[in-house]
């Protein structure tokens, strides 16, 4: 048994914490990041008790000094935690105490460590959603204007990672401008449900004190309070709901991390990283590898265990505050650094990247990519899809086959001919991309127009 035998709890007990315990239930080193919210949250909960005369107004007065003081003491370093500092919620309340006397013993009156917990992580998951939103907007602006800069550039689109079609390479780039504005979405989703006050549950019942749930919502800014208190001591699935929209925008960068990875090859080459976002290796002078893009393809795991973790810790869970809940911290906490991180580096890599054009032209215009406004050719001549695709297969075998281009195929070939063979021309197919949404200048111009909307429109609602 450990000789500190000052927890929140020593009165019930005959002994004091075994070292075991402490070990492995101790949550400080990491819900210190939520000392902040702590101290926000009571303050408001004293305001709240002075409010319904739990606490008199001097009381009151002392332990919001106290409070300051101690916000003083953590930011400046200067907090000293003991060893019965359990959490962050025991440091400040110890603290508070030894601070402003029986003033500060009155602060945890009508409160659990259930709710006040709750709190303070719903405080930090709004906070978080709103900075995390922050950088997928710079992320935005950087697809956005590189759209912007591309002007005219296309290379090949793929299928099966086989070439497939041209696309304008603003198009691509605009593709992954409009898969971040849905993470926007699924963030603020996070935000909403995160956006419940907990204050005022107690442990579980709520209380047999005259507490004012509702004004301690306002006072944190909460938009509404629980409605239930068994419900909201227990609820993570805020929690869930931030993880998820920060697990998907890592699933993003993964996907943009591996077509840099390609792109950067020598085999593509449709991209050289910029010095500031490469690295060499320490044996192979030649080498420079494409690192911020491998990591944001390989932290997509830990991010999905994050979130498979909190998961199967939630299920199962009977009503209503279980210890289990505690782990809800540590994968949110890694989540957010590793999106942050990966954001910031991934959109430096974007904007500081030079694409090779010309390199994404040839590739493009080597290729068999045109086949398909071949057949397209036939169908406004008249012939089924169907047989105009059987023709132009023909037409594509006997240019494998024989080894002359598809142009020279296809200016000899029976319902083809030169004019047919002029869309298969350099540049040419690109053009051709003409119907909504499509990958052409006509249609990614009016794409343009409206991502520029959208994107105006995110910045409007930043927080
Ligand atoms: N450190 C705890 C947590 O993060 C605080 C709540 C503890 N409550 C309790 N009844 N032991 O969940």
């Amino acid at each position: 048994m450990t000789e500190e035998s000052n927890t929140l709890w020593h009165g019930r007990f005959a002994s004091g914490p075994s070292e075991a315990l402490l070990k492995y239930t101790v949550s400080l080193s990491y819900d210190q990041r939520l000392a902040k919210y702590d101290i926000m949250g009571s303050r408001a909960h004293v305001r709240g008790l002075a409010r319904v005369d739990l606490l008199t107004e001097a009381d009151a007065e002392a332990v919001l000094i106290a409070l300051d003081e101690v916000e003083a003491e953590l930011t400046s370093g200067d907090f000293v935690f003991v060893p019965s500092d359990e959490d962050i919620h025991t440091a400040v309340e110890r603290r508070v105490t030894e601070i402003a006397g029986t003033a500060g013993a009155r602060l945890h009156t009508g409160r659990s460590r259930n709710d006040q917990v709750a709190t303070d992580l719903r405080l930090f998951v709004k906070d978080h959603m709103a900075m995390i939103t922050g950088l997928v907007v710079d992320l935005e602006q950087v697809l956005y204007d590189r759209s912007v800069e591309a002007g005219g550039a296309y290379l090949p689109g793929y299928t099966h990672l086989q070439r497939a079609q041209p696309v304008l390479l603003s198009h691509h780039l605009l593709a992954h401008f409009w898969t971040f504005r849905r993470d926007v979405t699924r963030l603020m989703a996070a935000r909403v449900a995160a956006d419940v006050s907990p204050l005022g549950a107690g442990a579980l019942a709520g209380s047999t004190l005259p507490l004012d749930p509702d004004g301690t919502a306002k006072d944190l800014g909460f938009a509404s309070r629980f409605q239930n208190s068994l419900d909201v001591v227990s609820d993570r699935d805020y929690v869930a709901d931030a993880l998820y929209a920060l697990t998907m925008i890592g699933i993003h960068l993964s996907r943009i991390g591996e077509e840099f990875v390609l792109w950067s090859s020598e085999e593509f080459g449709f991209v050289t990283v910029d010095d500031g976002y490469a690295t060499g290796s320490s044996m192979m002078p030649q080498k420079k590898n494409p690192d911020i893009a491998e990591l944001a393809r390989g932290k997509g795991g830990r991010l999905i265990g994050n979130l498979t973790g909190l998961l199967a810790t939630l299920k199962g869970l009977p009503l209503s505050y279980n210890r289990d809940l505690q782990e809800d911290k540590e994968g949110l906490f890694d989540a957010i650094d590793q999106i942050a991180a990966g954001l910031v580096a991934v959109t430096g890599m974007i904007a500081t990247a030079t694409f090779r054009t010309a390199a994404m032209a040839q590739a493009a215009d080597e290729s068999a990519a045109g086949a398909t406004d071949l057949a397209d050719f036939l169908v406004r001549a008249g012939m089924p899809f169907r047989d105009a695709h059987a023709v132009v297969a023909n037409v594509v075998r006997e240019s494998i086959d024989s080894g002359r281009t598809l142009a020279e195929v296809t200016t000899d070939a029976e319902h083809l001919g030169a004019d047919a063979a002029a869309l298969l021309a350099p540049g040419v197919g690109i053009t051709l991309r003409s119907s909504p949404g499509a990958s052409g200048p006509g249609p990614v111009a009016v794409q343009l127009e409206a991502a520029t909307a959208a994107l105006e429109e995110l910045k409007a609602n930043l927080y």
